[in-house]
């Protein structure tokens, strides 16, 4: 039985799903076996950032019992990567009960070593069902006050749940002076340990554009290397990077 992990922010749009592929793709990149769930049935995106077909079976027919869990994950071929992405269907969420939900996602943790899912933005009982999912939950955030102020509410909420919080992931740093210090972060979050920074890099959209992960896209950029650096750390194996020689080849591929 593999062990879930469940990326939550309370906020929209601070990286949570960047976070998610990215340090998805990292991780099958040691071997390990990883499968991306899409927690975000009501806008849902995963298939857009890898270039899935749209026509494939998703988490929704797995849910209802039109598809196995087999038929609903598309195999990423270049690291072995595993995804279950949502219908984009309009009202394709609608008949799905938060229970059938939390089902599926135990039943996929069965096939793998690690499932991480992407959750929504918000705190509705939506997201209290898929945080109530998971092993453990990680918090993602910007280093300003507003993102903040949504991470403590979803840290407080996850401790509610039961749900350990495995610790905070503050993406977009160095974007504007006076960002919050982890020393900072550390203490406004209640002592909750700053486990990765992902610096802000124009590299992040310029990937989604082409449907492709940052690590992959341009392995040797800031952030690629920030999120093979946390996923090293989560392995507890070593990471090592050539600073002048990356930013050096990072250049080149511009
Ligand atoms: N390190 C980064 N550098 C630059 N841009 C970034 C970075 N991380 C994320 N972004 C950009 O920020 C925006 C939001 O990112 P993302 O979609 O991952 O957030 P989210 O928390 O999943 O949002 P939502 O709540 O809508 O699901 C996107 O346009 C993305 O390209
Ligand atoms: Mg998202």
């Amino acid at each position: 039985m593999g062990t879930s992990l469940v990326f939550a922010s309370g906020k929209g749009g601070v990286g949570k799903t960047q976070t998610v592929i990215n340090l998805g793709t990292a991780l099958a990149q040691h071997g390990h076996n990883v499968t991306i769930v899409e927690g975000n049935l009501v806008t849902p995106n995963l298939a857009i950032y890898f270039g899935i077909p749209l026509h494939a079976k998703t988490l929704n027919d797995i849910v209802r019992g039109d598809a196995s869990i087999d038929e609903a994950t598309y195999v990423h071929e270049e690291t072995g990567l595993r995804l279950i992405p949502a219908s984009i269907q309009l009202h394709a969420h609608g008949d799905i009960t938060s229970r059938a939900l939390r089902g599926t996602i135990r039943d996929i943790k069965k096939h793998t070593d690690t499932v991480i899912v992407d959750c929504v933005s918000s705190l509705g009982d939506e997201v209290s069902e898929i945080i109530k999912s998971a092993d453990k939950a990680v918090i993602v955030t910007n280093p300003e006050l507003p993102a903040m102020a949504d991470a403590y509410k979803t840290i407080r909420l996850t401790r509610h749940l039961g749900t350990q919080v495995a610790g905070v992931v503050v993406t977009r740093t160095g974007r504007f002076r006076g960002e919050l210090s982890d020393d900072e972060i550390n203490t406004l979050l209640e002592g909750t340990q700053v486990i990765g920074k992902i610096p802000e890099d124009n590299r992040v959209p310029m990937a989604s554009s082409r449907s492709e992960p940052v690590v992959l896209a341009y392995p040797h950029s800031r952030s690629a290397r920030a999120y093979k650096r946390l996923a090293a750390a989560m392995l507890g194996k070593e990471y090592s990077e050539f600073g002048f020689a990356e930013d050096f080849l990072n250049t080149l591929q511009s």
